[in-house]
């Protein structure tokens, strides 16, 4: 059965106290979770051991991480591998996002690398791809994102598939307080998977979790969820409040 997941991605920020008291603030009202309907708590790297202690004793929550190195150790000052990030406890981790993409000029080949090393470590990957909102106005996503999976996704073979996730992502949509519609999360999401089907097989795209991100927050998850091939939201701005975290926990233990 197909995994649905919340993952809340910090990005950069909170303080190491502040990111205390949030986990512990969603920890103490999470509803039960299942090996079916699964968190991820994204946190930058400065919080990873505390949130690692934090979550030891919670069932089907699971810490990640928002990057990981492309090697796998020796001299690159300021690099996180993810050997590293496995010792501490991480699971999962977040690649491809656009803002690694477009500020910090990841290309297809860079993403590839740090797959192969979140794979070879035993991490699960949260895979991100979108498009920005030029080439939605020419109405050219489907081929856009089409293209961010071949290149970087389809490197990898059915079995590795298993330990990876998508995240949709419209650029427009992130952080803006714009959210694609239910309409155009669906069609985008059952593109990806068709897209995913032509390449591995119909069971594998079925059994592929696709997760919408960009602005999904505590009133619109529930309708997002809804969508039949939305499987869960990659959540940032409404994931540093434990309130509006937990209620989209709920629309996704709900589906
Ligand atoms: P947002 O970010 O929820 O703040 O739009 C989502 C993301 O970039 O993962």
């Amino acid at each position: 059965m197909r995994k649905k997941i919340v993952a809340a991605n910090w990005k950069m920020n909170l303080n190491v106290e502040e990111g205390k008291n949030l986990v512990d603030g969603i920890l103490a009202s999470l509803p039960a979770l299942s090996e079916t309907r699964k968190v991820v708590i994204a946190p930058s790297f400065v919080h990873l051991g505390q949130t690692a202690a934090q979550l030891e004793e919670y069932d089907h929550v699971y810490l990640g991480a928002q990057n990981c190195s492309t090697e796998a150790s020796g001299a690159y000052t300021g690099e996180v591998s993810a050997s590293m990030l496995k010792s501490v406890g991480v699971a999962y981790v977040i690649i491809g996002h656009s803002e690694r993409r477009g500020y910090y000029s990841e290309t297809d080949e860079v993403l590839v690398k740090k797959m192969q090393q979140a794979l070879s470590n035993g991490l699960q990957v949260i895979f991100c791809c979108g498009e920005p909102l030029e080439v939605r106005d020419a109405d050219k996503q489907n081929d856009f994102v089409e293209k961010q999976l071949e290149a970087a996704l389809f490197q990898f073979d059915a079995e590795q598939l298993k330990s990876i996730s998508i995240a949709y992502e419209p650029i427009w949509a992130i952080g803006t307080g714009r959210t694609a519609s239910t309409q155009q999360a669906q069609d985008m999401h059952a593109h990806i998977r068709s897209v995913v089907a032509k390449k591995y097989g119909e069971a594998v795209a079925a059994d592929m979790t696709i997760l919408y991100g960009g602005s999904c927050n505590a009133a619109n998850a529930a309708e997002l969820f809804a969508c039949a091939d939305v499987d869960g939201g990659l959540i940032g701005g409404a994931s540093l409040k434990a309130d509006s975290f937990l209620a989209i926990v709920e629309a996704m233990k709900n589906l």
